[in-house]
């Protein structure tokens, strides 16, 4: 019994652990994050923001670290049948991958997780009149649906506490997508 209490309480403890580790992953090489990405996921647990014609439904083009530690995202999305671009310069903060940014509200943003190469998450806190949203969204280098994307994103909304009936699938949604230019 009381072996059994101990084992409880360290796997409990690993788990902590484990989770924060998972979402304030130190030393991120901010600079690596830069180039092309495309939107594949998102979830939030206020489903109206990110379906069509929620204020938070962005498509990615590109990300930039800019000179003075600035994360620079170009992002686009639709009004009324128009694409629309928007560029987001979030802060940097004291916190390795954490920023800050006013857009529809006051956000907080961070870099949850990246292989560099083929993907990244980003998790946004938004605070808009008084009312806290989160957002989880899954950025791939090559717009391609991937099982194991999928997989992933699932496992890391668990994490933030959001189930899979949150993520929407933003794949082919992007109406304002124009196929890049092989060089
Ligand atoms: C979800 O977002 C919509 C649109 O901004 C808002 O009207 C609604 O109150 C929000 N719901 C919750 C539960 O925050
Ligand atoms: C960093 O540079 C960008 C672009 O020049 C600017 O918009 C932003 O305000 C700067 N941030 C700080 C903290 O100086
Ligand atoms: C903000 O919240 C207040 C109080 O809940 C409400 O009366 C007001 O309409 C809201 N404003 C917007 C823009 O949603």
């Amino acid at each position: 019994m009381v072996i059994l209490l101990v084992l409880g309480l360290v796997l409990s403890l690993a788990n902590a652990q484990f989770s924060r580790d998972f979402t304030v992953q130190k030393n991120h090489n901010m600079a690596r994050v830069s180039g092309t990405w495309n939107s594949l996921f998102m979830a939030s647990d206020n489903m109206t923001r990110i379906r069509e014609n929620g204020d938070l439904r962005l498509f990615i083009r590109k990300i930039n670290i800019l000179k003075n530690g600035s994360l620079k995202f170009d992002f686009h999305f639709m009004v009324q049948g128009e694409c629309v671009a928007v560029t987001m310069v979030c802060e940097k903060t004291e916190t390795n991958g954490e920023f800050t940014v006013a857009y529809e509200g006051e956000n907080r943003v961070w870099l949850s997780e990246t292989d560099y190469r083929t993907y990244v998450i980003f998790y946004m806190e938004n605070i808009k009149n008084g009312t806290k949203t989160h957002v989880l969204a899954f950025y791939v280098r090559i717009p391609k649906f991937e099982k194991s994307y999928l997989k992933r994103f699932e496992y890391v909304c668990k994490i933030y506490g959001l189930d899979s009936q949150s993520i929407i699938d933003l794949i082919d949604k992007d109406n304002c997508y124009v196929v890049p230019k092989r060089t």
